[in-house]
């Protein structure tokens, strides 16, 4: 299986922190913030990552992660020349890089802890289908993606945004999909927007049957708000303190 982070989009929401560095350079607590999920995918056991980011920044995350070796993993970067043309579209650039394999996607400004080893080897052994992990919305819902679920635990309807949500579950950044994603993304329209949005590619797999969610324990989106970056600092400084994190 191989890995796929996302850092590129325009961060707009953290200006002007952002007029010049990537959103995914700026530190949470001790660490960039890429190191958060590229070591969700170390711990994953994934060996082959590709990097996603636009042509200002890409050198960057090169000059800081070189090939990867220190983490114990080998990395690949590609770039994406509309810096917001959607995750969906950030994920079609792994097409090649992912020769036929199942991929674990991780939105590179998502703060967690959450050992996605055993789903991941789980997710290795099915045919077909994707996999989204949800949390309990941490503020208000509808600046998510929020996930509709049956008492069984069947992802009904998943809706970016919405005005009225359905529950208070929400998918994080974190997607595993099969050989099919990349032939999914291609049959995308932008929504409004002007975005292929990750939503409509994991209806794609609701309305097949095929979407599987997990629920998670902690989670930050670290670039929504300055307050969501200012809540995984403080979070993640706990719980250094605590010997909970390196
Ligand atoms: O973090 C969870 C949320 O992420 C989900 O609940 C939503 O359903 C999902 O759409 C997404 O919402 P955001 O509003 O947080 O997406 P954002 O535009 O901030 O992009 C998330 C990450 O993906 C960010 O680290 C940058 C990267 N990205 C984004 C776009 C639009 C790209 O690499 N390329 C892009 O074109």
């Amino acid at each position: 299986m191989k890995g796929i982070i996302l850092a590129g989009g325009l961060a707009t929401r953290l200006r002007p922190l952002t007029w010049v560095t990537n959103k995914h350079l700026l530190p949470i607590y001790n660490k960039p913030m890429i190191y958060y999920p590229l070591e969700a995918m170390v711990r994953a056991g994934i060996k082959d990552v590709l990097i996603t980011s636009s042509l200002d920044h890409s050198g960057h995350f090169e000059n800081l992660l070189k090939t990867g070796e220190d983490f114990g993993l080998q990395l690949f970067y590609a770039i994406q020349s509309n810096p917001k043309g959607g995750i969906a579209e950030a994920i079609a650039l792994a097409d090649e890089f992912a020769k036929g394999e199942k991929v674990l996607v991780i939105l590179g400004d998502n703060i967690f802890n959450f050992n996605l080893l055993n789903t991941v080897e789980k997710f290795k052994t099915k045919d077909r289908g994707a996999m989204i992990f949800g949390i309990e919305a941490p503020n208000d819902p509808s600046q998510y993606g929020v996930i509709e679920i049956d008492k069984n635990g069947k992802v009904l309807s998943i809706e970016e945004k919405p005005e009225n949500p359905k529950s208070n579950i929400i998918q994080t950044g974190i997607y595993m999909y099969d050989h099919r994603v990349f032939d999914f993304i291609q049959a995308l329209a932008p929504s409004k927007r002007g975005e292929l949005e990750v939503t409509d590619l994991n209806n794609i797999y609701v309305k097949e049957g095929s979407m599987e969610c997990e629920i998670i324990d902690w989670w930050v989106d670290a670039g929504t708000s300055f307050d969501e970056l200012l809540r995984a600092n403080n979070l993640v400084a706990e719980k250094v303190k605590s010997g909970e994190l390196l």
